[in-house]
């Protein structure tokens, strides 16, 4: 068996935020042959995950799962033989709760014979949510079970733990064998939501990394509005940017959830970017940490009278730097307000006093273009909703 299923942080697709129930055989190939043509498994994305909706209402006499026969008319094994035939590995979905959250059968009480199913199927990955769990439930002795039961399923299955972050997963599920968690509510395709997520796990992040990642859920890159959209609008090109540039900077499993048959080329690209996810599996899988949230002072070249030759920075605006292997870093400058924003960043801040004589050499994440060294400060304009990422050296 192999030792380390999760060395780096998973990467995927998953068919939950664009299809739902509506998932088949035809579909899951269809992804499989696109995975592999656009070269999304060139770029490490490996894993197809079916997400719930997948089986039958009931058990057969034995108590064993069955896949719906009208969606899935070969079963399982064959569907995975036809997902590790094209180089990809196999994921599939149950529930922690006596139910899965759109009511199908779940593991709660099964997870033994139905990690054995899994096995026996051929599943590389398994994905566990938190529905319909009984009151009486212990949460963590349960997720416990389901990685006890995989381990004796004789087969290497990743374990892709899904509590929302209910009972601060970030604190036990490593110790409880799980190989991600997910650490929020459902993401939702819209920019409040992801920024949000974000938002909320930026303290957490030190607890996540090899073999254990901090899973800030499926991506909505690319989605356009074909998904469940939410209270809020559609994202700009500009904002998905935004949020796969934070899931690489966070070094977070990266699942995505848009149909990647009908992506539009800007999103093939920018899930792809090198850069960016050589920043995300960066191996030695180091959380970035905050330099700077908001309100310190920068230059205001041209103050109108009354104001002073600064100002200050919105809440809403994040430094971050982190340590990458191969004496590089990435630094970020985040500007979540609307307004664009002139930032501000000095080398002492990143623990370079001026006397060391140090200077990085910068590189810009999203185009690699190279922009020289740097030797004193930082002082990018950051439109509203968007962000700069250096790889710095
Ligand atoms: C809740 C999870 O958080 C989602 O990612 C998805 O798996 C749905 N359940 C499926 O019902």
């Amino acid at each position: 068996m192999n030792t380390m299923l999760a060395s780096l942080p998973p990467l995927g697709w998953n068919s939950w935020n664009t299809f739902g129930e509506h998932i088949s055989d035809a579909l899951i190939r269809e992804m499989a042959d696109f995975m592999v043509d656009q070269g999304w498994l060139a770029a490490g994305y490996n894993y197809l995950v079916i997400d719930d909706c997948w089986s039958l209402r009931d058990r057969d006499e034995n108590g064993l799962l069955v896949p719906d026969p009208e969606k899935f008319p070969h079963g399982m094994k064959e569907l995975a033989d036809y997902v590790h035939h094209k180089g990809l590995k196999f994921g599939m979905y149950s529930c922690a709760g006596v139910m899965t959250c759109a009511g199908y059968p779940s593991s709660y009480d099964h997870e033994f014979v139905d990690a054995q199913t899994f096995a026996s199927w051929g599943v590389d990955f398994l994905k566990y949510d938190f529905c319909n769990f009984p009151e009486s439930g212990d949460c963590r002795n349960r997720y416990q079970t389901m990685a006890m039961a995989l381990k004796a399923s004789g087969r290497d299955i990743l374990f892709s733990a899904c509590n929302w972050g209910r009972h601060d997963p970030w604190k036990w599920m490593r110790s409880r064998g799980a190989h991600m968690y997910r650490s929020t509510g459902d993401i939702m395709d819209n920019y409040v939501s992801f920024t949000d997520i974000f938002k909320s796990q930026l303290d957490n992040l030190c607890m996540s990394g090899t073999d254990c990642f901090n899973d800030m859920d499926m991506l909505t890159v690319g989605m356009c509005g074909k998904g469940n959209v939410g209270f809020g609008k559609v994202c700009t090109y500009e904002e998905y940017r935004l949020q796969f540039a934070l899931w690489c900077l966070c070094g977070v499993p990266l699942m995505m959830g848009a149909d990647l048959r009908s992506l539009k080329p800007e999103y093939v690209a920018l899930m792809q970017n090198k850069d960016l996810l050589r920043i995300d599996q960066d191996e030695e899988c180091r959380p970035p940490f905050l330099i700077r949230r908001g309100s310190v002072f920068t230059s205001n070249p041209e103050p109108k009278e009354g104001e002073f030759p600064w100002r200050e920075l919105p809440d809403s605006s994040f430094t971050l730097f982190r340590h990458l292997s191969g004496g590089e870093f990435a630094l970020a400058f985040i500007n979540l307000s609307e307004a664009e924003t002139c930032m501000h960043c000095e080398l002492v801040d990143l623990g370079l006093p001026v006397s060391s004589g140090f200077a990085l050499e910068v590189r810009d994440a999203f185009t690699g273009e190279v922009l020289g060294r740097k030797a004193d400060y930082f002082n990018p304009t950051v439109p509203g909703h968007d962000m700069k990422l250096y790889l710095c050296s």
